[in-house]
């Protein structure tokens, strides 16, 4: 028999699913909840103890000016009008998100640790990617739908002071996080049976 622990987890995993900042309701999930999950959410299998995830919470009017960075991304030198658009799309889509978190992997590349074992860069981002699917789960399990993006708006030069990026040298985005509550149900994915991907000795 499953255990109950096994069983509620399975769901949580199975049930997540990418919903759109459009599906979700206005009312902002409270900043003390998001917080506590974030805090959780880094407690991921991490080599070497680094600790190289970096969250930026942002506010509705941050949400709101990096929703607009994206359309000028988006739209880029502005003279195609379907990039226009598109750009336009995207800066509500994005600006009109109740809850958002920039996740980075802030790595330092200078040192001698990754000197001496290049291999941490990915390790770094691997845990980064780990503590993403934390934060999702932690969300689900608060009723809370989300969205992982990495529309890539970190191109746009203003990005690093208007996010107010700490060290942008060393730090890349992993996940641009869309929250908020939905009605929105969406139904379990259909995956491949494991026996297609499986090779068992
Ligand atoms: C690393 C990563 C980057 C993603 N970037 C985008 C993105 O830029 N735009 C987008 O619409 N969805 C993005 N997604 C969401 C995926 O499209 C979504 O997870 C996928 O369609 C599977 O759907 P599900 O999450 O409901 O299972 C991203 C997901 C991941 C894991």
């Amino acid at each position: 028999m499953e255990k109950e622990f096994t069983r509620i987890l399975a769901e949580t995993i199975k049930k997540r699913r990418t919903r759109k900042p459009a599906q979700f309701l206005k009312e902002p999930p409270p900043r003390k909840l998001i917080k506590r999950l974030l805090d959780i959410s880094r407690y991921a299998p991490n080599h070497h103890r680094t600790e190289p995830a970096r969250f930026y919470l942002l506010s509705s009017e941050k949400i709101q000016q990096l929703g607009r960075l994206f359309g000028q991304t988006v739209s880029k030198d502005g003279q195609d009008p379907i990039l226009i658009e598109k750009g336009k799309r995207k800066t509500k889509e994005w600006g009109e998100a109740p809850g958002l978190i920039i996740v980075t992997c802030h790595t330092d590349t200078s040192s001698e640790l990754v000197r001496k074992n290049p291999a941490v860069i990915d390790e770094d981002y691997a845990t980064c990617s780990c503590i993403c699917q934390n934060l999702l789960l932690l969300l689900e399990s608060e009723g809370i739908a989300s969205k992982w993006s990495t529309g890539p708006v970190w191109e746009h030069s203003d990005f690093n002071k208007v996010i107010g990026i700490k060290n942008s040298e060393y730090e890349r985005v992993v996940g641009i996080i869309f929250y908020g509550y939905s009605h929105q149900e969406v139904a379990p994915r259909e995956l491949q049976n494991i026996e297609h991907y499986l090779t068992e000795y």
